[in-house]
């Protein structure tokens, strides 16, 4: 265990106030609202205006999270963004959020789909754990819309636009990520990737292919990202519960990343935890891609379902393919000592643990007693 933690002490969201409704959507492409509803989840979803770039939706999340975290920009360390959806192709958008909210500090971008956020706090967590930092930012912001094909119904139902932010700081009690995973697979790249305008396909060379066959949006085989993820989230979640020495009775909140109701389903099926247990708000918000853990886990604050010293995992897929999860402690304020809580629910997971082994030993004995019954009777 670190001597410095990472305690999340500030958070904010900021969604764009257009919306757009399945109904909407009807009228735009071959849909229903009853098809997206029982293959996704999503009833609306939130888009930027014209004008409102990543970077807007960044600082609008941004200077919530530093004003709950009572913080100016300028006492920033660091400002790490997570996005796919950047203002230009170059520069990343850390840069111009840095400007726009006038700090003074480096800040970067983090390209990961939509486990961008998730991998962006386990890197601001690093910073201040080692003790390189002590206010970091991480902000989780996409505006899809921009890249999506409002032609292409297989796409144009799932996203939305997004944004939300934290404030990191350091903590000598256990407090924000406790164990995580970053995990990729690059050998899917093509299951959800924008074909055209990168060094592959420039548009330069390939404007009239890239324009005639609407390469310039994103493109996606939803059955196999259906399948990576079902595959992925349950499996990925469990491991980081393990590692932190809990079983997921001991989590109080799952954050997974809201790109399928059914996926989130699955993974509720998966953990043998009850669907309450799982945070989700896709059907006000579709996919916001980075944004849509860190927008889950603010809700989840607000709501009140994440209470000081909770446990949460969060648990995020996307394009790459890559995938990210973490056992968060929610640790703000004075409350429960969260380290007695920490070291009560390893204490419980190794009792529990002794128990089913003990338990497995008795049946095996039992097992065994039977088979030698039944020999010894075959043997009269
Ligand atoms: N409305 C009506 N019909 C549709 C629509 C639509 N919006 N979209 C597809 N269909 C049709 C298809 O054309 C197909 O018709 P066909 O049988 O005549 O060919 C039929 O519905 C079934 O299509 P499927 O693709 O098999 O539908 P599925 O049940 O797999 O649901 C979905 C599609 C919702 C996209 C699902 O595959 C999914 O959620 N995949 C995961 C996507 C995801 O998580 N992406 C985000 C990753 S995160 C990131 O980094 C951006």
């Amino acid at each position: 265990m670190p001597e410095r933690y990472a305690k999340i002490t500030g958070w904010g969201k900021y969604v764009p106030e257009r919306v757009l409704t399945n109904a909407d959507l009807e009228k735009m492409v071959e849909t229903s609202d009853e098809w997206i509803t029982t293959r996704t989840g999503i009833k609306e979803r939130h888009l930027r205006a014209e004008n409102e770039q990543c970077s807007d939706l960044s600082v609008k999340s941004a200077e919530k999270a530093l004003a709950s975290a009572g913080l100016k920009a300028t006492d920033l360390d660091l400002i790490i963004v997570a996005s796919t959806s950047p203002d230009y192709l170059v520069p990343g958008v850390a840069t111009i959020v840095q400007d726009k909210l006038g700090a003074k500090c480096g800040s970067f971008q983090i390209t990961a789909g939509c486990s961008g956020w998730v991998y962006a706090l386990v890197v601001g967590t690093q910073f201040i754990q080692s003790g390189a930092f002590n206010n970091v930012l991480v902000v989780g912001t996409d505006v899809v819309s921009y890249g999506t094909d409002y032609e292409d119904r297989t796409t144009c139902v799932l996203f939305g636009d997004a944004s939300a932010s934290v404030v990191l700081q350091p903590s000598e009690q256990p407090a924000g990520v406790m164990t995580f995973e970053l995990g990729s697979d690059g050998s899917g790249v093509e299951a959800l990737y924008v074909p055209g305008g990168g060094s592959v396909m420039p548009f330069g060379a390939y404007k009239d292919k890239i324009f005639n066959e609407r390469l310039m949006f994103l493109k996606m085989d939803g059955q196999t990202v259906f399948k990576f993820a079902t595959r992925t989230i349950a499996s990925s979640m469990k491991r980081v519960v393990d590692k932190a020495g809990l079983l997921p009775e001991d989590i109080q909140l799952f954050i997974p990343h809201q790109a399928n109701l059914r996926i989130i389903e699955a993974a509720a099926r998966m953990m043998r935890q009850p669907l309450e247990k799982f945070m989700v708000n896709i059907q006000k918000y579709g996919n916001t891609s980075a944004a849509s853990v860190p927008l889950a886990m603010v809700e989840a604050i607000e709501e009140g379902r994440c209470k000081p010293g909770d446990k949460m995992v969060m648990c995020a897929f996307g394009a790459g393919l890559t995938w990210a999860s973490a056992v968060v402690q929610f640790g703000v304020g004075e409350f429960t000592p969260a380290h007695t809580l920490f070291s009560l629910g390893r204490a419980r997971f190794l009792a529990k643990r002794t128990v089913g082994r003990a338990q497995d030993l008795v049946q095996q004995f039992l097992l065994a007693m039977q088979f030698r019954r039944a020999e010894s009777r075959k043997k009269k």
